[in-house]
């Protein structure tokens, strides 16, 4: 049995996370020990005084949970846009292609201010850890700059991300585009080289083509060799809209697939994340499976943009690892939860036309894909996603009564019932604490005061 140590911090009380078997789990009267920011072991205890006797501890080294509280893994958002985040809440009146060159593209320009990029970007890192955000794919803009500002302040506040700077060489405003294959390609693989001279275990490089609109052919491939050359992550958007996908048919006139572009140009592997994939044939879905690419379901954004509803159970159905997104501005809600409760209403909508064999997701898999679908989309579920023996301690602790909270809670409530109503109705107030890699991330506000016991 293992017993206590000076340098562990114990847990104990309700443990909730998704495994294999489970989507949603609830794990009563467990102890969980984290040393070094790793998860040292999980046991499940009957009573406090076994605790003390078999395993050596005191009260001093152990929190112990009360009967409103759980302890859950890091939420993962597998898409989101740093520098859309002012926007959160506008200009959602056109669809994709021209709500780009209309609002998104102009917002984005203004990252050339480094100054005016640290300040927003400080606050997208500051309200993601506030929402519980643990882990991030983040694009930032074109900006060389300004996008390792954000791989600092990333790496300041110790939440975990994938930071790429985005590329793109077409069909965007002259202001706003890299100035020629050869400078995209350095200044890309300038910013590899910062990420991975911070020495982080958190924060990691991705190669970024925006998507195959914005980008030649040569760019592709070039960047799939780049990302092969230093062994990084791959973020790109797939198969958002039906105008756009006419369209890359349009640009790629060789290709059989949308889906086919990628894969043709190598940027399709493990390490690769796809935003959206809504509008994607039974044959593509068969080449993303193959390729072990993960896709990124971001159902506030494809709901705000009118950009389709996507078929999460088809993709989960062919053996796709789907995490959700939040895709900030595209969808208004930086919050994980917000997408957890939209892709459960996206797939009951869909459910409405399909056969009556048709299951849709239900909130205990959106929950998992919260957490270890999105783990595993972004290749990373080897440290994190649930709680496992050393995996990365990324975890929030959860009280569903806390201060303002918007939960009602009632005597007959179970701890099971206490979960699902955080799932639907809880926000950043119920988030106490939050921890990436052991580390305690949440800077302190009044309605995050910890009331243990
Ligand atoms: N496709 C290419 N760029 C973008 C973007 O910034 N947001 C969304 N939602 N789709 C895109
Ligand atoms: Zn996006």
């Amino acid at each position: 049995k293992m017993k206590a140590r000076p340098d562990m911090e114990v847990f104990v009380g309700t443990l909730v996370h998704s495994t294999d078997a489970d989507p949603l789990l609830v794990l009563h009267n467990s102890v969980l020990g984290v040393i070094n920011g790793k998860i040292e072991f999980m046991e499940n205890v009957e009573e406090l005084e076994q605790l003390k006797a078999e395993y050596g501890f005191t009260e001093g080294n152990i929190l112990f949970l009360n009967s409103n509280q759980f302890l859950m893994p890091g939420f993962v958002d597998t898409h989101m846009h740093a520098p859309q985040f002012p926007n959160n809440g506008l200009a959602l009146d056109l669809p994709l292609l021209e709500w780009l060159q209309t609002y998104t593209f102009p917002t984005e320009a203004n990252f050339s201010d480094t100054a005016f990029a640290r300040n927003v970007y400080s606050r997208v890192v500051d309200r993601l850890l506030r929402n519980g955000t643990t882990t991030v794919a983040y694009y930032a803009s074109i900006h060389l700059e300004a996008t390792k500002i954000l791989a600092d302040i990333v790496h300041s506040r110790g939440q975990r991300a994938l930071v790429g700077k985005v590329n793109m060489l077409r069909n965007c405003p002259e202001y706003y585009r890299e100035t020629s294959l050869q400078s995209s390609l350095a200044e890309t693989e300038e910013f590899i080289k910062h990420v991975r001279n911070l020495q982080s275990s958190l924060v990691m490089p991705a190669v970024t083509p925006r998507f195959a609109p914005t980008c030649p052919e040569e760019q592709l491939a070039a960047l799939a060799q780049l990302a092969a050359k230093f062994d990084c992550h791959i973020q790109t958007h797939l198969c958002e809209t039906k105008p756009e996908g006419n369209w890359v048919m349009e640009l790629f006139p060789w290709a059989k697939s949308y889906t086919q572009v990628y894969d043709s140009m190598r940027l399709l592997g493990e390490k690769t994340v796809v935003a959206h994939s809504i509008w994607v044939s039974a044959e593509e879905v068969g080449i993303l499976a193959e390729r072990g690419t993960g896709v990124a379901h971001c159902p506030n954004s494809n709901l705000s943009l009118c950009s389709g509803l996507c078929d999460v159970r088809a993709l989960l159905n062919a053996g796709i690892k789907v995490g959700l997104g939040t895709d900030c501005s595209g969808g208004y809600s930086p919050m994980i939860l917000d997408a957890v409760r939209r892709c459960v209403h996206v797939s009951n909508a869909l459910s409405l036309d399909r056969g009556s064999d048709y299951c849709p997701v239900t909130h205990k898999e959106a929950f998992k894909m919260a957490t270890l679908g999105g783990a595993r989309a972004l290749n990373m579920d080897d440290k994190i996603g649930n709680f496992e023996i050393d995996k990365d301690f990324d975890a929030l602790l959860i009280d569903v009564q806390a201060p303002g909270s918007a939960i009602d809670i009632f005597a007959q409530d179970t701890m099971e019932m206490k979960v699902d109503k955080f799932v639907f109705n809880g926000d950043d107030r119920n988030i106490q604490r939050v921890y990436v890699a052991g580390r305690q991330v949440l800077e302190g506000t009044s309605s995050a005061a910890v009331s243990l016991g």
